[in-house]
Order: structure tokens, then C-alpha cells, then sequence
């Protein structure tokens, strides 16, 4: 590929009082950062991260202008590395793509070799991208509740956010695998659709979210994937059954955990931090073939919405304003 390409990228730029705004602009590939595989993005999603990139959030991206996009999904155009040649499908999410690298809101990256993963065999680029960042995390969670031992006879499984990336995903992997999930749904009555991607029940945020800081709770759940922290992860964690898993990944209601020990150390409860961004890639080579085989799920047009490109401006607005829905994948060549 010739190194005076241009393309066109999303670009976050910081005006003198401070407010963020978003342009699209023509980049060529030498305004990218070094790094040993080229990248042409065919698809790329959107998760709260690049939200808060797009907004101005010094804790995910220190400097600006930036381009953010935490996944992107492509072919090579050129490599330095023996592992990749021009040509490979693959998939870059996690490490600091999007964050204070330039991300795949832009039509093409430059990264390490590192942070490349090969598409595994029964996934197309655009399936890749419904997952994304969203659906890694989901899939990493569910796998670390079921090594910690929750099996689909232990009991329910309670998801909250369950309208959101990373939760639509959970409730859809675990309902596939067997088991039964209560999904927790607050900003939106969504019911029907949660319904439609395996939820057996639905509850309100209201019911998940105890007020009467009573130290336990009444023991309800074998395990439970929580996206959203604060009053609804600490309800959970004292409404485990005695050796129940809670996996926490996220803070979109709070960054707090209002919590005792006794969930510990009466139930032996285990809460297990999900990083997806650290996940050593071994692991997170195994996570992409499970979602590419027994956690492929079958109605994943049911919880996808395509943008082209154009349109990722509104969909991040959409996003900002919680009404987000499952996942938005942009189309990055529409
Ligand atoms: N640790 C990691 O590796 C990792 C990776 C990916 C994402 N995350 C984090 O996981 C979280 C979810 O990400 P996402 O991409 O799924 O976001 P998302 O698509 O915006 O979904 C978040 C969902 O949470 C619920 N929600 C929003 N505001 C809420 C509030 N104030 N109280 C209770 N529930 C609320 C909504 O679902 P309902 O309307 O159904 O309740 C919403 O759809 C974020 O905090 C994100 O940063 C972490």
C-alpha cells in the first residue's frame, strides 16, 4: 500500500474552552503511530469506552485530537511480522487501540503484531464486530463463572445492563449454553426483546437494587455476570446462593460497591474482576474460538444494528444518552 493513501477517521478534538467535538477528517497513513501490521478496517463497533474517548475522558484518553474505536475488524494491507501477511483477516481489539492509539474509527490502523488476532474459522469479520469488545467481555465473564464451577443445573444467573452490549451478549451465550437467566432491565422496558435473545425472566432495577442495607439477602443466584457495579453488584453479591460466582466488568450505574464481607465469608461467594483489555492472549485466543463455535449465537441479527460510517456521530449520541440497544457495528467502508 502506498504510504500517501489517504482515508477517511473520526477525529475528537479539544477546543479552547474545553469542549469536545467530533470531525471526520482525511488522514494519510503516516499520521498513524508506528507498529509492525497495517490494517484496513472493514468493521468496527461501539462500546461505552469509546463514549468516553469521544467525549473528552482524560482516564481513558489522555491526549487529544484522537480517533477513537476500542475493536476493529479488517485485512492486512502490510506487515512487518511473519505472522500476518497482506491479505489475513483479522481481528484487533484491547490493549490501547482507541485509547491513546489511534482506534478503528479510522479506515485504517497501524499496531503491534502482539495485539493481532487471526479471525478464527466459522466467524466473518462482521460477526467479529457484533462481538467486539462488548461480546469478548461477556464471553470472558461467562468462562471464568463456569471455571469457577457454575454449571447450568447450580441455579439462575442473573445479568444486569442486560439491554446493553456486553449484557445482550451474556444473556444470549448463557442461554444458549442451558442455563436460565433472569436479566435485569432498567432504563428502557425492553422485556420482549431480552425475551427473544434467551432471557427467562425480566426484573426492574428497582427489585435488583435492595435500599434496606440489610447485610445478606435471601440466596437466589448460582452466578450472576454484572456490567453495571454499585447498589445492583452489591444486591447480587448478598443475594448469591452459598457458593455462587459474580463476575463485574463494569460502572455505568456506579464505580462504588456499597458491600459487607458476609457474602464471603458465610456463603463463600467468589466476585471475580473481569479485565478484558490485560487478557493474556492464550486465553483470549481460546475466547475467540468458543465464540466462534459453541458460543456462536443464532440470532445474532437480533441483537445488531449496522451504521455506516457516517452515522457513528448519532450512534454515539444515542449512546451517551443511554438509550444504546444491544450492538452497533459500523460499516466503515458504507
Ligand atoms: N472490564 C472490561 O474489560 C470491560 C469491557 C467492556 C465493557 N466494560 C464495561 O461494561 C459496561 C457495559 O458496557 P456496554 O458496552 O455493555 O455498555 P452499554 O451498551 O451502554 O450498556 C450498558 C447498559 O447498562 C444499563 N444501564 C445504563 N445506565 C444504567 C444505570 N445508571 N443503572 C443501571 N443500569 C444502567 C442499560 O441496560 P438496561 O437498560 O437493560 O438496564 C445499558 O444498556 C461499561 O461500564 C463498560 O465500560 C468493561
Amino acid at each position: 500500500m502506498a504510504h500517501s493513501d489517504q482515508f477517511k477517521a473520526l477525529v475528537i478534538s479539544e477546543t479552547a474552552d474545553n469542549q469536545f467535538v467530533r470531525t471526520v477528517e482525511q488522514k494519510h497513513i503516516d499520521d498513524l503511530p508506528k507498529g509492525d501490521v497495517v490494517v484496513q478496517v472493514l468493521y468496527s463497533s461501539l462500546n461505552y469506552k469509546d463514549v468516553l474517548s469521544a467525549t473528552g475522558n482524560r482516564g481513558v484518553t489522555r491526549n487529544y485530537p484522537h480517533t477513537p474505536g476500542i475493536d476493529a475488524a479488517g485485512v492486512v494491507a502490510s506487515s512487518q511480522n511473519d505472522d500476518f501477511q497482506p491479505g489475513d483477516e483479522v481481528i484487533v481489539t484491547s490493549y490501547d487501540l482507541g485509547m491513546n492509539t489511534a482506534g478503528g474509527f479510522g479506515q485504517y490502523i497501524r499496531v503491534p503484531a502482539e495485539w493481532v488476532v487471526p479471525l478464527p474459522h466459522g466467524l466473518t469479520l462482521r460477526e467479529a464486530m457484533i462481538y467486539g469488545t462488548a461480546g469478548f467481555t461477556a464471553a470472558l465473564s461467562v468462562w471464568y463463572m463456569i471455571e469457577n464451577g457454575v454449571a447450568p443445573d447450580a441455579g439462575d444467573i442473573l445479568v444486569s445492563g442486560a439491554t446493553g452490549g456486553v449484557g445482550s451478549i451474556a444473556v444470549s451465550i448463557l442461554a444458549k449454553s442451558g442455563y436460565a437467566v433472569t436479566a435485569v432491565n432498567g432504563l428502557v422496558d425492553e422485556a420482549d426483546y431480552l425475551n427473544q435473545i434467551g432471557a427467562k425472566e425480566v426484573i426492574e432495577i428497582e427489585t435488583a437494587s435492595d435500599t434496606s442495607k440489610r447485610p445478606m439477602l435471601k440466596g437466589l443466584w448460582a452466578g450472576s455476570i454484572d456490567t453495571v457495579g454499585g447498589d445492583i453488584l452489591a444486591t447480587t453479591i448478598k443475594s448469591m446462593q452459598s457458593g455462587g460466582t459474580v463476575t463485574c466488568c463494569g460502572n455505568v450505574a456506579s464505580p462504588d460497591l456499597p458491600l459487607n464481607v458476609y457474602p464471603f465469608i458465610l456463603r463463600g461467594v467468589t466476585l471475580i474482576g473481569i479485565d478484558s483489555q490485560n487478557c493474556p492472549m492464550p486465553i483470549r485466543k481460546k475466547i475467540w474460538e468458543k465464540i466462534a463455535s459453541e458460543w456462536k449465537i443464532d440470532w445474532l441479527e437480533a441483537l445488531t444494528t449496522e451504521a455506516a460510517f457516517d452515522e457513528l456521530d448519532s450512534k454515539i449520541e444515542l449512546m451517551l444518552q443511554g438509550k444504546h440497544k444491544g450492538r452497533t457495528i459500523i460499516n466503515m467502508s458504507a
